[in-house]
């Protein structure tokens, strides 16, 4: 089964609410072939060979990165690392600096001549957490670039993630329909971005999951996003609710995915906030919620869920040992389907 390769060609991967439910069913089973035949040492490498994917990283990782680099290697192409602090930083107009910035414009034009994706990931101080501004920056690539632009992560979503995460609820769960998801959040004391769990309700809402979308208060999300879930469960046949009670969530789910992100008190961003990031108040809204932690007594209220995180996971504030490292973790398959997801991303696109 290699149907496929090209199947989106020329696309941008920088969200999945613009693609159909189908479009991303298509994805899963590519990235389940592919990952077969990872397993079975049967090789894909004609799929992009000699082609380039650009890497630019404004952020660290350790899964992005390795997954994008191994699945180049896999399907026959090479993955080329690039950091901001090695290239002329790509900028917005408003932001260039002489000789230490280069306008984005530029930046795509010329990597279009050189290669044939262009993937990056921006969020947080790179984009100095107002909300919105990474998201910004990855669509002026799109709109410069004629080779596809990737989403690596930037402060708005995190596909890649969000299509590795429902190819493991496929594998492990069987079936989206009638299958209980929470999203919730989790305390920690980093400032973390909306990402994750904006793209995990989009996806799993599209899938047609019951989703419960569960957090305290002043840990909401874009209000744009939580309107798409919205229209995605009517559309898709799930639903979509939301509760400031964690442990009434776990109640009889299939899936929990509780992790951390910073209060929209204390980001900038369309519902306000300050005009800089306030670390401060962020870690106070995060401090009187040390409750919010997935461990066994709230794995037991569950129907035998599955736990999952997009890591790194911080343990003993969003999880405990026993949780994540317990027989219904599944959370190192899920880093392993980074790489299967976005091989199959890549071959439909690229
Ligand atoms: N989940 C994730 O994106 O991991 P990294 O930050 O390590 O890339």
């Amino acid at each position: 089964m290699t149907s496929y390769v090209g199947i989106f060609k020329g696309r941008d991967w920088l969200e999945t609410q613009s693609w159909s439910q189908e479009d991303l069913k298509t994805l899963i089973e590519a990235a389940k072939d592919l990952k077969k035949k990872y397993k079975a040492k049967v090789s894909t490498a004609d799929i992009l060979r000699d082609r380039t994917l650009f890497m630019i990283f404004f952020n660290r990782s350790l899964r992005t990165r390795n997954s994008f680099e191994g699945g180049m290697t896999q399907l026959g192409g090479h993955a080329h690392f690039l950091s901001p602090q090695d290239i002329y930083v790509p900028a917005l107009p408003e932001d260039e600096e002489a000789y230490k910035t280069e306008r984005i414009a530029d930046v795509a034009r010329c990597l279009n001549e050189m290669g044939d994706a262009i993937a990056i990931r921006l969020y947080g101080d790179a984009a100095k957490w107002q909300y919105g501004r990474g998201h910004r920056t990855l669509r002026e690539f799109a709109k410069w670039a004629e080779i596809p632009v990737i989403n690596m992560e930037d402060d708005v979503y995190h596909p890649c993630q969000a299509m590795a995460d429902i190819q493991a609820i496929d594998e492990h769960v069987g079936k989206f329909q009638g299958k209980k998801y929470v999203m919730s959040w989790a305390f920690s004391e980093g400032l973390k971005p909306l990402a994750v769990p904006q793209s995990c309700v989009l996806s799993a809402t599209k899938m047609g999951m019951d989703v419960v979308f569960a957090r305290p208060k002043g840990f909401e999300l874009d209000d744009k996003i939580i309107e798409h879930c919205k229209q995605n469960a009517d559309r898709f046949g799930g639903s979509f609710e939301e509760t400031d009670n964690m442990e009434e969530a776990f109640e009889g789910a299939h899936v929990v995915y509780p992790k951390s992100w910073t209060a929209r008190a204390a980001l900038p961003g369309p519902w306000g906030g300050p005009p800089e990031p306030d670390k401060k108040l962020a870690l106070e809204y995060a401090s009187q919620n040390k409750s919010w932690i997935c461990d066994q007594a709230k794995m037991d209220l569950t129907s035998n869920a599955f736990y999952m995180h997009c890591l790194p996971a911080d343990r003993g504030m969003e999880v405990t040992d026993e949780v994540i490292d317990g027989p219904r973790s599944i959370v190192f398959d899920e880093a392993g389907n980074r790489m299967h997801a976005q091989k199959a991303i890549m071959s439909a696109i690229m």
